[in-house]
Protein backbone atom coordinates (compact mmCIF):
# COMPACT_ATOMS: atom_id res chain seq x y z
CA UNK A 1 0.00 0.00 0.00
CA UNK A 2 1.05 3.55 -0.79
CA UNK A 3 1.65 6.16 2.09
CA UNK A 4 1.31 9.03 -0.41
CA UNK A 5 2.35 9.56 -4.29
CA UNK A 6 6.41 10.15 -4.79
CA UNK A 7 7.61 13.26 -6.48
CA UNK A 8 5.97 14.37 -10.11
CA UNK A 9 8.04 15.71 -13.04
CA UNK A 10 6.99 16.22 -16.76
CA UNK A 11 8.50 15.21 -19.69
CA UNK A 12 7.61 16.35 -23.04
CA UNK A 13 8.56 15.21 -26.35
CA UNK A 14 9.66 17.27 -29.30
CA UNK A 15 9.76 14.72 -32.51
CA UNK A 16 11.80 16.52 -34.80
CA UNK A 17 15.69 17.03 -35.95
CA UNK A 18 17.67 19.05 -38.46
CA UNK A 19 19.18 14.99 -40.24
CA UNK A 20 18.52 11.85 -38.35
CA UNK A 21 22.10 10.32 -36.87
CA UNK A 22 22.94 7.25 -37.99
CA UNK A 23 23.20 5.92 -34.53
CA UNK A 24 19.90 7.52 -33.11
CA UNK A 25 16.99 5.24 -32.06
CA UNK A 26 15.11 7.89 -30.53
CA UNK A 27 11.80 8.71 -31.85
CA UNK A 28 13.37 11.65 -33.80
CA UNK A 29 12.35 12.49 -37.44
CA UNK A 30 14.18 14.85 -39.90
CA UNK A 31 12.12 17.71 -41.23
CA UNK A 32 12.91 20.74 -43.42
CA UNK A 33 9.92 22.52 -41.48
CA UNK A 34 8.63 22.22 -37.84
CA UNK A 35 4.83 23.03 -37.28
CA UNK A 36 5.23 24.60 -33.78
CA UNK A 37 2.79 26.71 -32.95
CA UNK A 38 0.42 23.64 -33.74
CA UNK A 39 2.70 21.34 -31.98
CA UNK A 40 2.62 23.48 -28.86
CA UNK A 41 -1.43 23.48 -29.21
CA UNK A 42 -1.32 19.79 -29.37
CA UNK A 43 1.42 19.43 -26.38
CA UNK A 44 -1.36 21.62 -24.44
CA UNK A 45 -4.58 20.04 -25.63
CA UNK A 46 -2.18 16.63 -24.82
CA UNK A 47 -1.52 17.71 -21.06
CA UNK A 48 -5.68 18.46 -19.96
CA UNK A 49 -5.64 14.31 -20.58
CA UNK A 50 -3.31 14.10 -18.12
CA UNK A 51 -4.92 16.32 -15.08
CA UNK A 52 -7.19 14.31 -13.51
CA UNK A 53 -4.50 12.05 -12.60
CA UNK A 54 -2.44 14.57 -10.55
CA UNK A 55 -4.91 16.91 -9.22
CA UNK A 56 -3.18 18.75 -6.56
CA UNK A 57 0.22 17.42 -7.06
CA UNK A 58 3.08 19.60 -8.00
CA UNK A 59 5.75 19.14 -11.04
CA UNK A 60 9.23 19.27 -9.13
CA UNK A 61 11.00 18.86 -12.63
CA UNK A 62 10.55 19.21 -16.59
CA UNK A 63 12.69 18.15 -19.00
CA UNK A 64 12.34 19.46 -22.42
CA UNK A 65 13.37 16.26 -25.28
CA UNK A 66 13.87 15.09 -28.40
CA UNK A 67 14.18 14.96 -31.15
CA UNK A 68 15.98 18.66 -31.07
CA UNK A 69 14.10 21.05 -28.89
CA UNK A 70 16.51 23.84 -29.58
CA UNK A 71 14.76 23.85 -33.40
CA UNK A 72 11.57 25.39 -31.60
CA UNK A 73 12.06 29.24 -31.76
CA UNK A 74 11.72 30.85 -28.35
CA UNK A 75 8.57 32.36 -29.00
CA UNK A 76 7.25 28.66 -29.49
CA UNK A 77 8.79 27.51 -26.24
CA UNK A 78 7.31 30.94 -24.15
CA UNK A 79 3.76 30.00 -25.74
CA UNK A 80 4.82 26.62 -24.16
CA UNK A 81 5.29 27.75 -20.36
CA UNK A 82 2.70 30.18 -20.65
CA UNK A 83 0.22 26.88 -20.94
CA UNK A 84 1.98 24.91 -18.72
CA UNK A 85 2.02 27.71 -15.94
CA UNK A 86 -2.08 27.97 -16.70
CA UNK A 87 -2.63 24.27 -16.30
CA UNK A 88 0.10 22.89 -13.38
CA UNK A 89 1.31 23.56 -10.07
CA UNK A 90 4.86 24.48 -10.44
CA UNK A 91 7.32 23.77 -6.98
CA UNK A 92 9.21 27.18 -6.32
CA UNK A 93 12.50 25.53 -6.93
CA UNK A 94 11.59 23.73 -10.10
CA UNK A 95 14.70 22.39 -12.35
CA UNK A 96 13.38 22.93 -15.65
CA UNK A 97 16.08 21.18 -18.78
CA UNK A 98 15.28 21.68 -22.37
CA UNK A 99 17.92 19.51 -25.21
CA UNK A 100 19.71 21.47 -27.54
CA UNK A 101 21.87 20.63 -30.99
CA UNK A 102 24.89 22.86 -31.46
CA UNK A 103 23.55 22.97 -34.96
CA UNK A 104 20.39 24.96 -34.04
CA UNK A 105 22.60 26.94 -30.92
CA UNK A 106 20.92 30.85 -31.18
CA UNK A 107 21.80 33.56 -28.87
CA UNK A 108 18.44 35.21 -29.16
CA UNK A 109 16.69 31.28 -28.90
CA UNK A 110 19.14 31.09 -25.47
CA UNK A 111 17.55 34.35 -24.17
CA UNK A 112 14.06 33.49 -25.19
CA UNK A 113 14.22 29.93 -23.69
CA UNK A 114 15.72 31.33 -19.84
CA UNK A 115 13.31 34.08 -19.77
CA UNK A 116 10.56 31.24 -20.59
CA UNK A 117 11.87 29.54 -17.30
CA UNK A 118 14.61 27.21 -18.54
CA UNK A 119 17.24 27.03 -16.31
CA UNK A 120 19.38 24.18 -17.58
CA UNK A 121 20.56 23.42 -21.01
CA UNK A 122 21.59 20.38 -21.80
CA UNK A 123 23.42 20.36 -25.34
CA UNK A 124 24.24 17.21 -27.45
CA UNK A 125 28.08 17.94 -28.38
CA UNK A 126 28.88 14.13 -28.82
CA UNK A 127 32.96 14.55 -29.85
CA UNK A 128 34.77 17.90 -30.44
CA UNK A 129 36.74 15.43 -32.93
CA UNK A 130 35.22 17.04 -36.59
CA UNK A 131 36.37 13.76 -38.56
CA UNK A 132 34.24 11.94 -35.40
CA UNK A 133 31.30 14.64 -35.82
CA UNK A 134 31.15 13.64 -39.47
CA UNK A 135 31.64 9.99 -39.10
CA UNK A 136 28.44 10.22 -36.34
CA UNK A 137 26.48 12.41 -39.05
CA UNK A 138 26.33 15.31 -36.95
CA UNK A 139 25.41 18.88 -38.38
CA UNK A 140 27.96 20.74 -35.92
CA UNK A 141 31.57 21.35 -35.91
CA UNK A 142 32.97 21.11 -32.44
CA UNK A 143 33.92 24.76 -32.23
CA UNK A 144 30.35 25.19 -32.88
CA UNK A 145 29.75 22.68 -30.02
CA UNK A 146 31.88 25.54 -28.45
CA UNK A 147 30.55 28.46 -29.39
CA UNK A 148 26.59 26.69 -28.54
CA UNK A 149 28.34 26.73 -24.92
CA UNK A 150 29.38 30.53 -24.84
CA UNK A 151 26.74 31.58 -25.80
CA UNK A 152 24.06 29.12 -23.18
CA UNK A 153 26.33 30.93 -20.66
CA UNK A 154 25.86 34.60 -21.93
CA UNK A 155 22.26 33.78 -21.85
CA UNK A 156 22.40 33.25 -17.91
CA UNK A 157 22.46 29.80 -18.39
CA UNK A 158 24.11 28.88 -14.79
CA UNK A 159 23.44 25.02 -14.97
CA UNK A 160 24.20 23.20 -18.27
CA UNK A 161 25.21 20.00 -19.11
CA UNK A 162 27.34 18.53 -22.33
CA UNK A 163 26.65 15.02 -23.68
CA UNK A 164 29.61 13.26 -24.84
CA UNK A 165 30.28 9.52 -26.48
CA UNK A 166 32.99 7.46 -26.36
CA UNK A 167 33.23 3.95 -27.88
CA UNK A 168 33.10 5.68 -30.94
CA UNK A 169 34.89 4.77 -34.40
CA UNK A 170 38.42 4.86 -34.18
CA UNK A 171 38.72 6.51 -31.30
CA UNK A 172 41.15 5.29 -28.89
CA UNK A 173 41.86 5.91 -25.16
CA UNK A 174 44.18 9.24 -25.93
CA UNK A 175 41.49 10.83 -28.17
CA UNK A 176 38.90 9.50 -26.01
CA UNK A 177 40.55 11.52 -22.98
CA UNK A 178 40.95 14.67 -25.27
CA UNK A 179 37.33 14.58 -26.17
CA UNK A 180 36.77 15.08 -22.23
CA UNK A 181 39.16 17.44 -21.86
CA UNK A 182 38.28 19.85 -24.40
CA UNK A 183 34.46 19.32 -22.57
CA UNK A 184 36.03 20.06 -19.37
CA UNK A 185 37.65 23.17 -20.28
CA UNK A 186 33.97 24.50 -20.69
CA UNK A 187 33.47 23.78 -17.29
CA UNK A 188 30.10 22.64 -17.30
CA UNK A 189 28.76 21.78 -13.97
CA UNK A 190 26.89 18.13 -15.37
CA UNK A 191 28.66 16.01 -17.79
CA UNK A 192 27.15 12.73 -19.44
CA UNK A 193 29.25 10.32 -20.90
CA UNK A 194 27.78 7.91 -22.72
CA UNK A 195 28.65 4.95 -24.72
CA UNK A 196 28.00 4.48 -28.17
CA UNK A 197 25.89 1.48 -28.21
CA UNK A 198 24.78 0.66 -32.17
CA UNK A 199 20.80 0.10 -31.45
CA UNK A 200 18.76 -2.23 -33.57
CA UNK A 201 16.77 -0.39 -36.52
CA UNK A 202 19.76 2.80 -36.72
CA UNK A 203 21.58 3.11 -39.94
CA UNK A 204 24.88 2.14 -37.59
CA UNK A 205 22.92 -1.29 -37.25
CA UNK A 206 22.69 -1.90 -41.00
CA UNK A 207 25.73 -0.35 -42.35
CA UNK A 208 28.16 -0.94 -38.79
CA UNK A 209 31.02 1.67 -39.23
CA UNK A 210 34.50 0.62 -39.73
CA UNK A 211 36.99 0.63 -36.43
CA UNK A 212 34.65 0.48 -33.60
CA UNK A 213 36.72 -0.03 -30.28
CA UNK A 214 35.98 -3.62 -28.80
CA UNK A 215 34.38 -3.75 -25.44
CA UNK A 216 37.74 -4.04 -23.41
CA UNK A 217 39.07 -0.97 -25.25
CA UNK A 218 35.50 0.50 -24.29
CA UNK A 219 36.27 -0.36 -20.51
CA UNK A 220 39.40 1.22 -20.76
CA UNK A 221 38.44 4.39 -22.37
CA UNK A 222 35.88 4.50 -19.62
CA UNK A 223 37.95 4.02 -16.79
CA UNK A 224 40.20 6.65 -18.08
CA UNK A 225 37.32 8.93 -18.24
CA UNK A 226 36.35 8.70 -15.05
CA UNK A 227 39.70 9.17 -13.31
CA UNK A 228 39.77 12.24 -15.24
CA UNK A 229 36.07 13.70 -14.15
CA UNK A 230 36.64 12.35 -10.42
CA UNK A 231 39.75 14.75 -10.87
CA UNK A 232 38.76 17.31 -12.00
CA UNK A 233 35.36 17.10 -9.41
CA UNK A 234 33.00 15.52 -11.11
CA UNK A 235 31.36 12.76 -9.23
CA UNK A 236 29.50 9.76 -10.90
CA UNK A 237 26.30 9.50 -9.39
CA UNK A 238 24.67 7.11 -11.89
CA UNK A 239 25.94 4.56 -14.50
CA UNK A 240 26.47 7.65 -17.23
CA UNK A 241 26.14 10.87 -15.78
CA UNK A 242 28.90 12.76 -13.81
CA UNK A 243 28.31 16.73 -11.89
CA UNK A 244 29.80 19.34 -10.02
CA UNK A 245 28.37 18.80 -6.38
CA UNK A 246 24.35 19.43 -6.05
CA UNK A 247 24.30 19.56 -10.03
CA UNK A 248 22.55 16.47 -10.23
CA UNK A 249 20.18 16.58 -12.65
CA UNK A 250 16.95 16.17 -10.29
CA UNK A 251 14.78 15.02 -13.62
CA UNK A 252 16.96 12.08 -14.02
CA UNK A 253 17.29 11.04 -10.39
CA UNK A 254 13.62 11.14 -10.17
CA UNK A 255 13.38 8.66 -12.81
CA UNK A 256 16.37 6.56 -11.56
CA UNK A 257 14.23 6.75 -7.74
CA UNK A 258 11.04 5.70 -9.66
CA UNK A 259 9.08 8.79 -8.86
CA UNK A 260 6.27 9.68 -11.29
CA UNK A 261 6.36 11.54 -14.50
CA UNK A 262 3.79 12.74 -16.86
CA UNK A 263 4.91 12.21 -20.27
CA UNK A 264 3.55 13.81 -23.15
CA UNK A 265 4.55 14.50 -27.07
CA UNK A 266 4.66 12.42 -29.61
CA UNK A 267 5.71 8.73 -28.22
CA UNK A 268 6.26 9.87 -24.67
CA UNK A 269 5.54 7.75 -21.91
CA UNK A 270 4.42 8.66 -18.26
CA UNK A 271 4.47 6.76 -15.32
CA UNK A 272 1.68 7.55 -12.28
CA UNK A 273 0.81 6.46 -9.16
CA UNK A 274 -2.80 6.47 -7.51
CA UNK A 275 -1.76 6.03 -3.72
CA UNK A 276 -5.83 6.33 -2.60
CA UNK A 277 -6.16 3.54 -5.40
CA UNK A 278 -3.08 1.58 -4.75
CA UNK A 279 -2.16 1.20 -8.57
CA UNK A 280 0.46 2.53 -10.76
CA UNK A 281 -0.52 3.41 -14.61
CA UNK A 282 2.16 3.49 -17.21
CA UNK A 283 0.77 6.14 -20.24
CA UNK A 284 1.83 6.07 -23.99
CA UNK A 285 1.49 8.24 -26.91
CA UNK A 286 1.23 8.29 -30.19
CA UNK A 287 4.63 7.50 -31.44
CA UNK A 288 4.18 9.24 -35.18
CA UNK A 289 4.25 12.93 -35.17
CA UNK A 290 1.78 12.93 -37.98
CA UNK A 291 -0.82 11.00 -36.20
CA UNK A 292 0.02 12.86 -32.88
CA UNK A 293 -0.90 16.15 -34.78
CA UNK A 294 -4.04 14.71 -36.00
CA UNK A 295 -5.51 13.56 -33.05
CA UNK A 296 -7.29 15.01 -30.50
CA UNK A 297 -7.61 14.52 -26.33
CA UNK A 298 -7.61 11.11 -25.78
CA UNK A 299 -7.07 9.75 -29.36
CA UNK A 300 -3.16 10.62 -28.76
CA UNK A 301 -3.14 7.64 -26.01
CA UNK A 302 -1.63 4.97 -27.53
CA UNK A 303 -1.79 2.53 -24.82
CA UNK A 304 -2.21 2.49 -21.14
CA UNK A 305 -1.58 -0.62 -18.49
CA UNK A 306 -1.49 -1.17 -14.80
CA UNK A 307 1.77 -2.05 -13.31
CA UNK A 308 1.73 -5.16 -11.07
CA UNK A 309 3.68 -6.00 -8.49
CA UNK A 310 6.38 -7.84 -9.84
CA UNK A 311 6.88 -5.45 -12.31
CA UNK A 312 7.16 -2.61 -10.10
CA UNK A 313 10.00 -4.73 -8.37
CA UNK A 314 11.67 -5.05 -11.78
CA UNK A 315 11.44 -1.69 -12.70
CA UNK A 316 12.30 -0.11 -9.39
CA UNK A 317 15.77 -2.09 -9.83
CA UNK A 318 16.02 -1.86 -13.10
CA UNK A 319 16.57 2.30 -12.55
CA UNK A 320 17.61 2.66 -8.69
CA UNK A 321 20.81 -0.06 -9.23
CA UNK A 322 21.88 2.34 -11.80
CA UNK A 323 22.44 4.74 -9.14
CA UNK A 324 26.39 4.60 -7.80
CA UNK A 325 25.71 5.09 -4.34
CA UNK A 326 22.51 3.05 -4.34
CA UNK A 327 19.18 4.05 -2.55
CA UNK A 328 17.70 4.59 0.55
CA UNK A 329 15.85 0.97 1.72
CA UNK A 330 12.55 3.17 2.43
CA UNK A 331 12.09 4.39 -1.17
CA UNK A 332 11.62 1.08 -2.95
CA UNK A 333 8.22 0.89 -0.09
CA UNK A 334 7.49 4.26 -0.60
CA UNK A 335 7.61 4.48 -4.93
CA UNK A 336 6.29 0.81 -5.41
CA UNK A 337 3.80 0.70 -2.50
CA UNK A 338 5.46 -3.17 -1.78
CA UNK A 339 7.01 -4.05 0.89
CA UNK A 340 10.97 -4.49 1.00
CA UNK A 341 10.32 -7.69 2.37
CA UNK A 342 9.08 -9.02 -0.76
CA UNK A 343 12.46 -8.42 -2.40
CA UNK A 344 14.55 -9.29 0.97
CA UNK A 345 15.62 -12.96 -0.47
CA UNK A 346 16.69 -11.85 -3.79
CA UNK A 347 18.62 -8.87 -2.24
CA UNK A 348 20.73 -11.29 0.47
CA UNK A 349 21.32 -13.48 -2.30
CA UNK A 350 22.69 -10.43 -4.87
CA UNK A 351 24.67 -9.21 -1.56
CA UNK A 352 26.15 -13.09 -1.01
CA UNK A 353 27.05 -12.69 -4.88
CA UNK A 354 28.98 -9.53 -3.57
CA UNK A 355 26.97 -7.72 -6.11
CA UNK A 356 25.58 -5.37 -3.67
CA UNK A 357 25.70 -3.85 -0.43
CA UNK A 358 23.11 -4.00 2.33
CA UNK A 359 23.84 -1.45 4.51
CA UNK A 360 22.00 -0.02 7.45
CA UNK A 361 19.31 2.02 5.67
CA UNK A 362 20.73 1.94 2.27
CA UNK A 363 21.16 -0.59 -0.73
CA UNK A 364 24.21 0.25 -3.10
CA UNK A 365 25.45 -2.29 -5.70
CA UNK A 366 29.46 -2.94 -5.36
CA UNK A 367 31.96 -2.76 -8.06
CA UNK A 368 31.15 -6.03 -9.27
CA UNK A 369 27.55 -5.26 -9.33
CA UNK A 370 28.10 -1.84 -10.96
CA UNK A 371 30.15 -3.94 -13.51
CA UNK A 372 27.73 -6.69 -14.43
CA UNK A 373 24.57 -3.96 -13.66
CA UNK A 374 22.41 -6.40 -16.16
CA UNK A 375 23.43 -9.65 -14.29
CA UNK A 376 22.03 -7.72 -10.95
CA UNK A 377 19.19 -6.49 -12.32
CA UNK A 378 18.09 -9.48 -14.20
CA UNK A 379 17.95 -11.45 -10.12
CA UNK A 380 14.49 -8.89 -9.84
CA UNK A 381 13.25 -10.15 -13.07
CA UNK A 382 10.78 -12.87 -10.97
CA UNK A 383 9.43 -15.69 -12.28
CA UNK A 384 5.41 -14.45 -11.66
CA UNK A 385 5.84 -11.63 -14.28
CA UNK A 386 3.33 -11.92 -16.55
CA UNK A 387 0.40 -10.90 -15.42
CA UNK A 388 0.74 -7.61 -17.79
CA UNK A 389 2.56 -6.38 -20.64
CA UNK A 390 6.28 -5.59 -19.63
CA UNK A 391 7.01 -2.31 -20.66
CA UNK A 392 10.85 -1.19 -20.46
CA UNK A 393 11.33 1.51 -22.89
CA UNK A 394 14.67 2.91 -21.50
CA UNK A 395 14.94 5.47 -24.29
CA UNK A 396 13.20 8.38 -21.99
CA UNK A 397 14.52 7.50 -18.49
CA UNK A 398 18.35 6.20 -18.88
CA UNK A 399 19.28 8.63 -21.55
CA UNK A 400 17.73 12.08 -20.83
CA UNK A 401 20.58 13.90 -18.25
C1 LIG B 1 17.96 12.74 -27.50
S1 LIG B 1 19.64 12.90 -27.62
C2 LIG B 1 19.92 14.59 -27.29
C3 LIG B 1 20.06 15.81 -27.86
C4 LIG B 1 20.10 16.18 -29.30
N1 LIG B 1 19.10 15.47 -30.02
C5 LIG B 1 21.47 15.91 -29.84
O1 LIG B 1 21.70 14.79 -30.32
O2 LIG B 1 22.26 16.82 -29.83
C6 LIG B 1 20.32 12.42 -26.09
C7 LIG B 1 21.73 11.90 -26.07
O3 LIG B 1 21.74 10.51 -26.16
C8 LIG B 1 22.99 10.07 -26.59
N2 LIG B 1 22.78 8.98 -27.55
C9 LIG B 1 21.90 8.95 -28.57
N3 LIG B 1 22.00 7.77 -29.24
C10 LIG B 1 22.99 7.06 -28.62
C11 LIG B 1 23.58 5.77 -28.86
N4 LIG B 1 23.18 4.99 -29.86
N5 LIG B 1 24.56 5.38 -28.01
C12 LIG B 1 24.96 6.16 -26.99
N6 LIG B 1 24.45 7.37 -26.73
C13 LIG B 1 23.47 7.82 -27.55
C14 LIG B 1 23.68 11.26 -27.22
O4 LIG B 1 24.77 11.64 -26.41
C15 LIG B 1 22.61 12.32 -27.22
O5 LIG B 1 23.11 13.61 -27.03
S1 LIG C 1 21.05 12.01 -31.70
FE1 LIG C 1 19.87 13.85 -31.33
S2 LIG C 1 20.13 15.09 -33.20
FE2 LIG C 1 20.74 13.03 -33.72
S3 LIG C 1 18.87 12.15 -34.60
FE3 LIG C 1 18.96 11.57 -32.40
S4 LIG C 1 17.75 13.07 -31.40
FE4 LIG C 1 18.25 13.91 -33.42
Amino acid sequence: MFSSNPPLGLYIHLPWCEKKCPYCDFNSHQADVVPQQAYVDALLDDLEQDLPLIWGRRIESIFIGGGTPSLFGAEAIERLFGGLRALLNFAPAIEITMESNPGSADASNYRGYRQAGVNRLSIGVQSFDDTRLAVLGRVHSSAQAEQAFVLAREAGFDNINLDLMFGLPGQNQDNALADLRRALALGPEHLSHYQLTIEPNTFFHHQPPPQMPDDDQCYEQQMACQQLLEQQGYRQYEVSAYSRPRCESRHNLNYWEFGDYLGIGAGAHGKITLAGENRVIRRVRLRQPRAYLEQRGQARIASEIELQPADLCFEFMLNALRLKNGFDSRLFHDNTGISLNEVLPTLKQASDKGLLRLEANKIVPSELGFCHLNDLQEMFLTLERGKSRPFFDSSQEIIHN
